[in-house]
């Protein structure tokens, strides 16, 4: 049988991503296997998804100590897995060198904008508000790897654009900015785990 590609994927909420991430799995769309889901919140839906499919999670809950030391202990608890990708899909908080430094060119994650459009948090309500003002017709997500600090940059491996239309709401520019991100991220994640993107050093 193939070798399946082991993804520890990192949430912070509802873990619709992750959803997507296991349906491909389940459906061997993708070549994968999730042997963990880590959690920063224990009340994160995504737990929930995770513990459904009898998935093994891991709450670490926000530091106590020192950023540095909750990144290190984060470090420890996802090496156990022994990941070949760890998956940010809706990791709300960024990542030191103390975890990153541990995983060179094995982070990866999901942003809902373009490159550089529109990074850290309320993503899709900047983009939405900024089309209010007539400044863009669209927005988009990423993938893209995690090599340091930078918030939402690093070495793109996907992007697509997602249209504002005149008549979007808020909640309908989330919802097929949601779509696109499910797909988006699984096939990207199919294509790392099948050698089609080239991560080199
Ligand atoms: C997604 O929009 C992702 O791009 C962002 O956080 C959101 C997570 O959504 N980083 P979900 O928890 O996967 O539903």
């Amino acid at each position: 049988m193939e070798k399946l590609a082991k993804l520890v994927v990192m949430i912070s909420g509802s873990g619709s991503n992750l959803q997507a991430l296991i349906d491909a799995c389940d459906a061997g769309q993708l070549p994968a296997e999730i042997v963990a889901v880590v959690s920063n919140r224990a009340e994160a839906y995504g737990v929930q998804r995770a513990q459904r499919h009898n998935i093994s999670t891991v709450i670490h809950p926000p530091p106590t100590g020192s950023r540095a030391e909750y990144d290190a202990q984060l470090a420890d608890l996802v090496d156990i897995f022994n990941p070949d990708w760890i998956i940010l899909a809706g990791w709300m908080r960024i990542l030191s060198m103390n975890f990153l430094g541990r995983f060179p060119n094995r982070v990866v994650n999901l942003h809902p904008s373009l490159p550089g459009q529109f990074p850290g948090t309320h993503a899709i309500e900047r983009a939405f508000e900024a089309a209010q003002q007539g400044q863009i017709e669209q927005t988009g997500i990423m993938v893209h790897l995690v090599p340091d600090e930078g918030v939402d940059d690093g070495p793109v491996l996907a992007t697509q654009p997602v249209p504002i239309l005149p008549d979007d709401t808020l909640d309908a520019l989330e919802t097929r900015i949601h779509a696109a991100e499910h797909k988006l991220l699984v096939d990207t994640v199919r294509r790392l785990v099948l050698g089609e993107i080239a991560v080199t050093e």
